[in-house]
């Protein structure tokens, strides 16, 4: 059964990865980044809320994202696995994703930390071009990864579900490292 979690900095390369591990395992991409930017392109409630934060490089309130991601996980595809992108990046976050995988009878998640330099993520995110890609939005994104989100390391590793791929590699090694880390 796949059901993995993404961690890293901005422009690790957890879309990337995900989005090909998914495909390659038939399990849905639960990214909450894009679930969030689709709900801004839509002007929906929920994107309306959400667009400052993003915006600015902040994190979206927790309460917002667990409705979403409990919303998601309990939909009939995701029942027989799935791989989660951005979600949880705080420890509150963490707690509700133990709880909630519990209720759903969906525990028995790894996570993946893609380790990758600050200096080599600016780069590649500034060669994107997001809305969110610009020099002082991406400084923040990275202030809010160490603050909020890097202590999940330590939240995961204690836990014994923590796997580390250098991500500081072509995006094919990068797959096959994946690959046989989780085989
Ligand atoms: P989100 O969309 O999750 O953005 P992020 O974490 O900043 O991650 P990115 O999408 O920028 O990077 P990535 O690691 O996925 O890398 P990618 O594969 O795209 O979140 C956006 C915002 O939404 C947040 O700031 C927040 O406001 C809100 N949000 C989302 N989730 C939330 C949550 N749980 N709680 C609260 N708020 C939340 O790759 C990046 C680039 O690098 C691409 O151009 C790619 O082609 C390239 N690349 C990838 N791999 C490689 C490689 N190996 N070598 C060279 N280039 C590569």
């Amino acid at each position: 059964m796949t059901r993995l979690i993404f961690l890293g900095p901005p422009g690790a390369g957890k879309g990337t990865q995900a989005k090909t591990l998914a495909d390659h395992r038939q399990v849905p991409h639960v990214s909450t980044g894009d679930i969030l930017r689709e709900a801004l392109s839509k002007q929906t409630r929920l994107g309306i809320k959400a667009q400052s934060y993003m915006d600015k490089g902040e994190l979206v309130p927790d309460i917002l994202v667990q409705e979403m991601v409990q919303e998601r996980l309990s939909q009939l595809d995701a029942k027989h696995g799935w791989i989660l992108d951005g979600f949880p990046r705080t420890v509150k976050q963490a707690v509700f994703l133990e709880e909630l995988l519990e209720q759903l009878d969906q525990s028995g998640e790894r996570v993946v930390s893609l380790e990758v330099p600050d200096d080599v993520v600016v780069v590649r995110l500034l060669a994107r071009g997001r809305k969110d890609d610009n020099e002082e939005v991406i400084r923040r994104r990275l202030e809010v990864y160490r603050a909020e989100t890097a202590p999940l390391i330590d939240y995961y590793r204690d836990r014994q579900k923590l796997l580390t791929v250098n991500g500081n590699q072509s995006q094919e090694e990068v797959t096959d490292e994946l690959q046989k880390i989780i085989a």
